[in-house]
């Protein structure tokens, strides 16, 4: 992409009213553009970020058996007066009516509707388990949206829904997830811990929160130190075998957000090795049992032909919340520092003489064969002076940087600078085209 014929709006100003430094610079980088409060709109840098994060979720989603559907953001009043939640859910849902007067909402979640889809179609046990999930819009009124996508009203979440015969099954349906979300998080450059969670309005008695730990986050957390650098399990794990070691191996560590905090069992842990601290919940799965299946009646002939009420768990990320996220994990003093997987571009090349025919030749050079080796490039063709230039790259923080300009090409050279370590080499076109495309 050319950044002349691109459309990244940056603004010079820091935005008064965002309060944390992930807010701030998605809006200076031209990320995010708000249309109300907690309502906004994804501009084409933001954008890209934001459906690179979704790709590498639903990979790992599906690694993990889960099966893609795309459910509606409008659901019938109907469906939710069926489980009990149309009253009890509150201000937080946006209601809606239609021309015939009939009750819609704007979907903050997807039991009831999945449960539906469910129950309608699945007769036997011999069709278990299932695991559906979704990337959708969802809109929940919140009292105080704030920090920019970390606590929107309208915001993209990932929600899964499992379907199992009995009890054991959910669990397996679980621990599935859970191993999941530890790798996704881990893709996405995160340290993800898994911690004890309330269940709120999903219900049910088991639950654990994803927490990224950040100054900035809503939650207070307490864990074993531990946690923080515990290897994630590997690619090619088996879904189907047992996962329960893995389970173990970080449940059996003390780590709970306030809500279900212990402070006998969190003083137990040696000192040294308490960490009580502030996080950002990005990811939050509940087993909930029958709950919506006995409410709804979504049941299935058992093995012995009796019928089964379905065992239900039900597993969210919040994918544009992630992008927040990531930027509070990863960001210095001069802007954004985009870890690989999810950089918007990845290199960003410049002409330091747009003017001069012999750089721009060795720029569109550059461009071409790194795109022509599947490398997004952000190539800065535009007349702005250097300092300038320099600044707009390392405030989009793209992981590699590429400079051009007349000077080092009278002796066969670029710049290439590494966003996050700060380096820069000099080296030939060449050489660079090599570094910058070999494996990762
Ligand atoms: N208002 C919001 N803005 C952005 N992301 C949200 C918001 N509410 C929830 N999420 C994300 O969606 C995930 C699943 O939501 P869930 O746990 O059902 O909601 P809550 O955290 O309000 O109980 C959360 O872990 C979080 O990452
Ligand atoms: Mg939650």
């Amino acid at each position: 992409m050319r950044l002349s014929r691109f459309f990244m709006p940056l603004l010079k100003e820091t935005p008064a009213d965002a309060q944390i430094v992930s807010h701030r610079l998605m809006l200076r980088a031209g990320l995010i553009r708000q249309q109300s409060a907690g309502i906004y709109s994804w501009l084409p840098l933001g954008l890209r970020v934001l459906t690179r994060i979704e790709a590498i979720v639903r990979e790992e989603m599906n690694r993990a058996g889960a099966i893609e559907v795309l459910m509606p953001t409008l659901q019938s009043a109907e469906l939710w007066r069926e489980s009990g939640r149309y009253d009890d859910y509150g201000k937080e849902m946006l209601r809606i009516k239609d021309r015939h007067d009939r009750d819609l909402l704007y979907g903050p979640t997807n039991e009831e509707m999945i449960t539906e889809i469910v129950r309608a179609n699945v007769r036997s046990y011999k069709q278990l388990p299932l695991n559906l999930y979704h990337i959708q819009w969802k809109f929940r009124d919140e009292v105080r949206p704030r920090f920019g996508v970390m606590r929107g009203r309208e915001f993209l979440m990932k929600d899964a829904y499992s379907f199992d015969i009995d009890a054991a099954g959910a669990r397996r349906a679980y621990n599935r997830m859970f191993v999941a979300y530890l790798r996704t998080f881990d893709r996405l450059g995160l340290k993800s811990i898994p911690m004890q969670a309330d269940t709120g309005p999903i219900g049910g008695n088991l639950s654990h929160e994803f927490i990224i730990l950040a100054e900035t986050g809503e939650s207070q957390v307490f864990c074993h130190r531990d946690l923080i650098d515990m290897p994630v399990p590997p690619a090619g794990i088996d879904y189907e075998a047992d996962l329960t070691p893995y389970i173990k191996e970080r449940t059996s560590l003390y780590a709970a957000t306030e809500e279900k905090h212990d402070p006998t069992a969190f003083e137990a842990i040696p000192q040294d090795k308490r960490l009580s601290a502030r996080g950002i919940e990005v990811g939050h799965i509940f087993y909930f049992g029958t709950k919506y299946s006995k409410a709804m009646g979504a049941k299935v002939a058992g093995p012995e032909g009796q019928d089964v009420f379905l065992e239900m768990g039900s597993y969210g990320i919040g994918v544009s919340r992630l992008v927040g996220a990531i930027i509070e994990a990863s960001h210095d003093e001069a802007g954004l520092v985009w870890p690989d997987a999810v950089a918007p571009f990845d290199i960003g090349l410049v002409s330091l003489k747009s003017d001069d025919a012999k750089t721009s030749a060795s720029c569109l050079d550059l461009y071409e064969r790194l795109q022509n080796s599947g490398k997004d490039v952000l190539y800065d063709d535009t007349d702005e002076r250097a300092g300038q230039k320099f600044a707009v790259q390392d405030l989009i923080g793209l992981p590699w940087q590429v400079i051009v300009g007349p000077r080092g090409l009278a002796a066969g050279e670029i710049e290439v600078k590494n966003r996050k370590t700060g380096e820069r080499r000099t080296m030939t076109p060449d050489a660079a085209i090599n570094l910058l495309t070999a494996a990762p």
